[in-house]
């Protein structure tokens, strides 16, 4: 199976890549490197990745790519994806998640694809939890509360509008709040990358509000099985991939600190602390979140199976090896 991955230099794609690689798929990654990194992709590329570095703004490159590649399959995953940057950069958010987002879909189409699978949010997507059941469910109303959430919807949207005109094959996946191994802790997306790297280097971490929102966290393991499952099947439309519970940002920093104490001598330096310190609220951030997993595991058969306990030591031992690696 040919596969391309946008966005495989970040995250979540170059942990797909290396999936998609060890099933046997011949993969190609287009990246622009805005916030990917090479390092990302040295499992990958030395599995036999191909790398295209460019963006999904350039329509003649994805033209000019899906032409030449012609995957089956495609996993659109490159885009803005800072709630913050996403209020104060509205247009320039939706340039690259809106207009992005229709030059990949156009261009797939041309080539007549079997599937589309689009990277959703499901943590910006749905709006205040405090004011919707939770969790969330994929037939309830989206009321997105920034610019991010507002730009995913709309890819979804035009996923829909193009099978309605089409039958363009595809699935938009709603990501809870991932986390894992090569998260960036540079932005302001990754809580358990942000504090991870904070209680390994022995320093407090500052919470933005009092703490008791909640988030729905889920393992990059967890989910790329998801992700797998889904290219594979023809389950249309918008599907949650989340464990379905809220963890408070409070609740998480114990768990962060318990599981530091779980490496032992791998763990924080002698006599961490972990005390937070508090800063206010930003805009545009849920208080409450979670989303439900019942249709991913109805027509997916997937639920989530690695918990905080287990998925924290596994991220907290990453960041220590990257940090050793660089001093
Ligand atoms: N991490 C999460 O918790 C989460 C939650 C919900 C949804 N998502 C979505 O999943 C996808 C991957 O997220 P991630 O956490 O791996 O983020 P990431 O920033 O690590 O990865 C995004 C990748 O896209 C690339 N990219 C950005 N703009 C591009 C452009 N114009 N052209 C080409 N490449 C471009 C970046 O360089 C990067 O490699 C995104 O679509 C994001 O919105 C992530």
């Amino acid at each position: 199976m040919k596969t391309l991955v946008t966005g495989g230099a970040g995250f979540i794609g170059s942990h797909l890549a290396d999936a998609l690689l060890a099933r046997g798929d011949e993969v190609t990654v287009l990246d622009n490197f805005s916030t990917g990194k090479h390092q990302n992709l040295e499992s990958a590329l030395a599995a036999g990745a191909d790398l295209i570095e460019g963006d999904i703004l350039d329509r003649e490159l994805v033209e000019k790519t899906l032409q030449s590649v012609r995957p089956q399959t495609v996993f659109h995953l490159a885009a803005q994806g800072e709630v913050q940057r996403s209020i104060e950069e509205p247009a320039f958010d939706a340039t690259v998640n809106v207009v992005g987002t229709v030059n990949l879909i156009e261009a797939s189409k041309e080539i007549g694809l079997d599937r589309f699978v689009f990277a959703s949010t499901g943590g910006a997507i749905y709006g205040e939890g405090s004011r919707i059941d939770l969790p969330a469910s994929e037939s309830g109303e989206t009321a997105p509360l920034c610019q991010y959430g507002l730009s995913k919807r709309a890819g979804e949207m035009y996923l829909e509008l193009y099978r309605r005109m089409y039958m363009f094959n595809s699935v938009a996946l709603r990501f809870a709040n991932v986390y894992g191994p090569r998260q960036c802790p540079k932005g302001e997306a990754g809580a358990v990358a942000i504090f991870g790297e904070l209680l390994m280097a022995g320093r407090n971490p500052t919470v933005f509000g009092d703490g008791t929102q909640t988030r729905d966290f889920v393992y990059i393991d967890d989910l790329i099985d998801a992700i797998l499952t889904a290219s594979r099947t023809d389950v249309e439309g918008p599907i949650n991939l989340g464990s379905g519970q809220e963890t408070s940002i409070l609740e998480l920093l114990t768990s962060l600190r318990e599981a530091g104490l779980s490496l032992n001598g791998d763990g924080p330096p002698a006599g961490t602390t972990f005390e937070p310190e508090f800063d206010r609220g930003r805009p545009g951030e849920v208080k409450r979140i979670a989303i439900d997993p019942a249709r991913a595991a109805r027509e997916l058969g997937w639920t989530p199976t690695t918990a905080l306990e287990e998925g924290l030591p596994l991220t907290l031992r990453a960041i220590g090896r990257q940090s050793g690696a660089t001093v």
